[in-house]
């Protein structure tokens, strides 16, 4: 079994501080909304489903801090959680769907006890969780049976265990088809700027005993000309309706690539990453994060100190480029608008 992400134990939420592999295995305990959503901003936990998971327990943890009885306190400081954990990461869609859906529970039962109330919401946040897990097994289920018997992976980013609440979505279709006897070699991008395919993924390939090779990001052409990898699967921050893909950046690069060798390129995503109030993948915010994280990577000037630098930390993918998106109730094909609302139609909530 993958590594967990993410635990609720005695009313903290565990996370595993995702900056500081591949040295240290570091679990962090948080017990306020402050340090989750400095965690989120500064990628100690990453990954759509994750901060999504970690987005939802923050907000439950706000309602716990709140000193007995204090009813106006409590809808204030629980308000102010979602607002503050909200502006952490702007582009992966979950975060927002976490939040709202807690929020919701806490519009629905408002005449309650405040007890009560912090109940339900605990109960909501490890419903989110206990569901993504289940998502990924479903996606790894339907994802594996894409996959030859023999094949050699490119993935990029983290879309791991380290990523969501279970075993992964684009990892999570790797495990299971190791389980189911395939036999799968994985080429890792490492991930510029912040080497979450040399860090994380890379990490997380090893301790799952599965057969990983690290590449850069600018070796992936060559890589594919000299037959070395026959599909790409990759997670996703956010889908459009008309399936339109935004992902960690390097992942439009790839969709051209695998085009133009032939070579299949699938997205894996659970439910809860599909936006169908946005048309288009242009209409989804692109996070544009620090130039220190080109100029000073982990702690080394590498370029000159007042150069211009752009940072975009997601690109987005069109949809015609891509073969399949592997949800839990199944695999779109060619995903445009029309095949999208056929599989999701009972599924979306906007
Ligand atoms: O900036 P990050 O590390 O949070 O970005 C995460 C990604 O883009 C992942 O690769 C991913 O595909 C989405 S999460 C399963």
């Amino acid at each position: 079994m993958p590594i967990k992400a993410i635990e609720w134990i005695d009313k903290k939420l565990k996370i595993v501080d995702q900056t500081k592999l591949p040295g240290e295995l570091v679990y962090l305990s948080i017990d306020n909304y402050n340090d989750l959503a400095e965690a989120i901003k500064n990628l100690r936990i990453r990954g759509a489903p994750a901060i999504g998971i970690a987005a939802a327990f923050g907000v439950v943890l706000a309602a716990q801090n709140v000193p007995k009885g204090q009813r106006s306190e409590f809808f204030d400081e629980v308000e102010k959680a979602v607002q503050v954990i909200k502006e952490t990461r702007p582009t992966a869609v979950n975060l927002i769907w976490a939040l709202n859906r807690v929020r919701a529970v806490i519009g629905k039962n408002a005449n309650r006890l405040l007890s009560e109330i912090a109940d339900l919401m605990l109960k909501e946040a490890q419903a989110i969780l206990r569901e993504d897990e289940e998502m990924c097994r479903k996606i790894g289920e339907h994802g594996a049976e894409l996959l030859p018997q023999n094949v050699s992976v490119l993935t990029h980013c983290n879309a791991g265990a380290l990523a969501t609440g279970g075993i992964g979505t684009a990892l999570g279709v790797i495990y299971t088809a190791v389980e189911k006897g395939k036999s799968v070699k994985v080429y890792v991008d490492e991930t510029r700027p912040l080497l979450q395919g040399a860090r994380i993924t890379a990490w997380e390939l090893a301790q799952a005993g599965i057969d990983a090779t690290l590449i850069c990001d600018n070796m992936a052409a060559f890589v594919m000309q000299q037959g070395l990898v026959n599909c790409v699967l990759v997670g996703a921050d956010r889908i459009a309706r008309n399936g339109d893909v935004v992902n960690k950046i390097g992942t439009y690069n790839l969709a051209l690539l695998a085009r133009s060798h032939g070579i299949p390129f699938y997205v894996m995503a659970p439910y809860s990453t599909f936006d169908m109030s946005v048309a288009s993948g242009e209409d989804i915010p692109i996070e544009e994060r620090s130039k220190d994280e080109i100029i000073t990577p982990f702690g080394r000037q590498i370029a000159p100190k007042d150069i211009k630098v752009y940072n975009p930390a997601f690109d987005m993918t069109p949809h015609e480029l891509i073969n399949a998106i592997v949800t839990e109730e199944g695999v779109i094909d060619q995903p445009n608008e029309e095949n999208i609302s056929r599989l999701k139609k009972n599924l979306i909530k906007t």
